[in-house]
């Protein structure tokens, strides 16, 4: 049922940092800071030929991965996100299979102008996922 992996989104304590990481030592391809005031954080996209990297710094108060940073202060992988064709047949079925969605369980629309849902993390390896209608 899933998809192309849309991004792998990678929380980080410092952005400036983190993004020169990537443009110097890793050689990518990277985009200016956006403030997303709604999702509570500041991203900065890294372009690869087969999918994106977000790296996400918190903004404002209430960011969601203000927690995820206190726990893991020099960062780490936050989330990937799979692409589905329809998200509500995808959430559908995978509540059929006893996955739990987050939130109210309806979709919101992401960072992309795009309706996704994030899926509990202890039903898919310890791993948050979020889902993206393509
Ligand atoms: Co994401």
């Amino acid at each position: 049922m899933i998809g192309r992996l849309n991004h792998v989104a990678i929380a980080v304590p410092d952005l400036e940092v983190a993004t020169a990481t990537y443009r110097d030592t890793l050689g990518a391809i990277v985009s200016a800071q956006i403030a997303e005031p709604d999702h509570g954080v500041t991203v900065v996209f890294v372009k690869l030929p087969n999918t994106k990297i977000e790296l996400l710094h918190p903004l404002g108060e209430n960011s969601p991965i203000a927690a995820f940073l206190d726990k893991n202060p020099s960062g780490g992988m936050h989330h990937v996100c799979y692409e589905v064709d329809d998200i509500i047949k995808a959430r559908d079925q995978m509540k059929s299979e006893g996955a739990r969605v987050l939130g109210d369980g309806e979709p919101k629309i992401g960072a992309h102008g795009k309706p996704v849902l994030f899926l509990h993390p202890k039903d898919f390896c310890g791993t948050l996922v979020e889902l993206e209608q393509a």
